[in-house]
């Protein structure tokens, strides 16, 4: 097929190659329990597991390696202390180039985990606790998740751009009863009034906590409640803290994202399995070598900083780059100034950074050396294939290979990809499936679509890293990813597959915008325009936009008698960020004196949606709707707005 792109041979004996892919794929779905428990030798179990995959999708119950004991911090930081004590495990490089890169090796990295364990124990955190973390960028973050794991509590962290109020309502959600927090936080030269916005989301009714842990990060003056918030460096200590056995399926993380309706669910991970899975696809999509330097730009707001920030690369014993800032600070060079500098060898990031850099020219990029880089990956969203291109000749100088990474905060870990020296790419497809992963293509009255063809994307068969249920809520677990379609589990992507047998998502089916690499709900945003007095109605919907992906594009109708104007959509953006957070700052309000509504009263987004496009030639039939003459008024107004 004309549309691959061939490297040229890459020089690493390391690599999976095709044939060992093929091998090794082959095994994975032929006795998947076998594998998995060879898979599991990876990390260092205090009982190995002898059972493999117990799971039904209706009723949905799933779990893996149920009868082993073991710690994911031992498998991230004390198990490397025999091996490579002196290996630098977390290298940190701050907001401002000026101030000093921090380094910590993995002696000391153990050290700093005992310290933050120590004084989450202080605080009153035990076992099976529940303890929220809404850090900057900055190496405590990661002490902050490794020190629950250490001792049995489960982290939630909440992504530092959320509101107060968002935030508040992460905390209610999974009853958790403590908040670690800094004094403020830096992005981009800005301050992120952190330790505020904890203290404006405790002022929420219901909302209510035994204890704050605050680490001085910026030496900012903040309140501090007596009784309830702690500094950090008042409660460390290197008393002996050991790693608590933890049964594989005991819970490791919460994390909330986004869906099609409601509020954020917060999806739950356990520890074996998301360890394992982790720890695998780390291993063999980026190849990690010793001494090698892995960036991975998430936060670890999002899982992807979860899983290749801090475990993946973790268990692998390998040297994790912590970077606190944006790529455009102090200037759109900063991505290509941190690898020269700290000698990156693997870069994994968003296309939607890849766009805002690219449209800065490519002398920010050619201005730099970047000889240290090795291998390039992305992940989040659909890849522009002009995008890919930039990357592929631009960044990457036509000679290293560029990963297109599908997966979901669900699934743990990666799902579908292209290997480096096994598989050729084809610049905007993800390419194959992982290890044990098994793709289903699904048609709308749910048949299962065979060959080259387009469908919903659905996974059947259970992989270690798929979430376990959404925290307290297990009937909307069932619901949202079991139900549509029996016996297999939904994704919420639609996807296409070619006659190679590479897949290509092409976004979301169900009502989830993807900002910027972010997951959002129409629906959260609806609700937030909804607050205002003023607004009777509204409807959200994501279209096409340059850099973030899809831009967020809201149809507000109002109270009778009221007016739109510049004046009001200003007020409605300030709404949706207090209520969720700049991330989720509406692109487009267009003003609008009703929603086209089928006559049982359904908002047809269908036809919102390609408004919103400006694609006016395919509306499809609006004969249903009870007003059919809107349409054309809808249309007006998006021209003018
Ligand atoms: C959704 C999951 C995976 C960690 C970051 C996002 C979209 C993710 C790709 C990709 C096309 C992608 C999907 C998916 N997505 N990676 N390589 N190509 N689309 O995690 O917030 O849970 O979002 O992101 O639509 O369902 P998330």
């Amino acid at each position: 097929m004309s549309d691959f792109v061939i490297l040229p041979e890459q020089d690493r004996s390391t690599y999976c190659t095709a044939k060992q892919y093929k091998d090794l794929y082959r095994q994975s779905v032929e006795d998947p329990d076998a594998f998995w428990l060879g898979q599991a030798n990876r990390l260092d179990w205090f009982k190995a597991p002898t059972r493999g995959g117990e799971w039904s999708y209706d009723p949905v119950e799933i779990a893996w390696f149920a009868d082993g004991t073991l710690n994911l911090c031992h498998n991230a930081v004390d198990r490397h202390l025999d091996q490579r004590a002196d290996t630098t495990a977390l290298i940190f490089e701050p907001d401002d180039p000026a101030s000093a890169a921090r380094i910590l090796t993995y002696r000391q990295l153990h050290g700093e985990v005992v310290g933050m364990a120590n004084a989450l124990k202080a605080l009153g955190v035990g076992k099976g606790d529940r303890v929220t973390i809404y850090m900057p960028m900055v190496i405590e973050g990661l002490l902050a998740m490794l020190a629950c794991a250490r001792i049995g509590a489960i982290h939630s962290v909440v992504f530092g751009g959320f509101s107060p109020e968002a935030l508040a309502g992460r905390i209610v959600n999974c009853g958790s009863r403590f908040v670690v927090t800094a004094d403020t936080g830096l992005r981009g030269g800005k301050v992120v009034p952190l330790k505020a916005n904890v203290d404006a989301a405790l002022d929420h009714d219901g909302v209510e906590v035994d204890g704050v842990l605050v680490v001085r990060h910026t030496g900012a003056d903040v309140a501090m409640a007596g009784g309830r918030d702690h500094w950090y460096h008042e409660l460390v200590s290197d008393a002996e803290c050991p790693c608590e056995p933890m049964n594989a399926e005991d819970p490791l993380f919460i994390l909330y994202t986004s869906g099609s309706t409601g509020k954020p669910k917060g999806v739950l991970h356990t520890t074996g399995g998301y360890g394992v899975w982790t720890a695998t696809t780390f291993h063999y999509v980026f190849d990690y070598q010793p001494g090698e330097i892995h960036w991975c730009t998430a936060d670890i707001g999002w899982v992807t900083g979860h899983s290749y920030i801090v475990y993946g690369p973790l268990m692998n014993g390998a040297t994790s780059l912590v970077f606190e800032g944006v790529p455009n600070y102090p200037d759109h060079g900063r991505f290509w100034d941190v690898i020269d500098k700290h000698q990156v060898n693997i870069l994994y990031t968003a296309p939607t950074a890849i766009r805002a850099l690219m449209r800065e020219g490519d002398h920010f990029v050619t201005s730099r050396s970047r000889k240290s880089l090795r291998l390039l990956g992305t992940v989040g969203e659909p890849i522009n294939p002009e995008a890919w291109r930039w990357y592929f000749d631009v960044v990457g100088e036509k000679r290293l290979p560029i990963i297109d990474t599908w997966w979901q905060t669900e699934t743990g870990g990666i799902m579908i990809t292209t290997l480096p020296a096994a598989h050729d790419m084809k610049p905007g497809s993800a390419g194959l499936p992982f290890f044990g992963v098994r793709p289903q293509l699904v048609g709308a009255e749910g048949e299962v679509l065979e060959g080259a063809t387009s469908g919903n994307l659905c996974i059947r068969h259970s992989w270690p890293g798929q979430s376990r249920t959404v925290y307290g809520d297990h009937e909307r677990f069932v619901q949202t990813y079991f139900s549509t379609y029996k016996g297999k589990y939904f994704t919420g992507d639609g996807c296409r597959r070619d006659e190679d047998g590479y897949y290509w998502i092409t976004g979301r089916v169900d009502d989830v915008i993807n900002v910027s690499g972010h997951r959002m709900g129409t629906a959260e945003v609806e609700s937030a325009l909804v607050l205002h007095p003023l607004v009777a109605e509204a409807a959200v919907v994501g279209y096409p936009h340059d850099i973030k992906g899809q831009g967020i594009y809201c149809y507000v109708t109002l109270n009778a008698g009221e007016a739109g104007g510049e004046e009001l959509a200003a007020e409605l953006r300030q709404y949706v960020r207090k209520e969720i957070g700049p991330i989720a700052t509406p692109d487009h309000i267009q003003f609008t004196d009703g929603l086209p509504k089928t006559r049982s009263g359904k908002i047809m987004r269908r036809i919102l949606r390609k408004i919103a496009e400006n694609d006016y030639g395919s509306l499809g039939d609006t004969s249903t709707l009870a007003d059919p003459t809107l349409v054309d008024r809808l249309i007006e107004g998006r021209q003018n707005s």
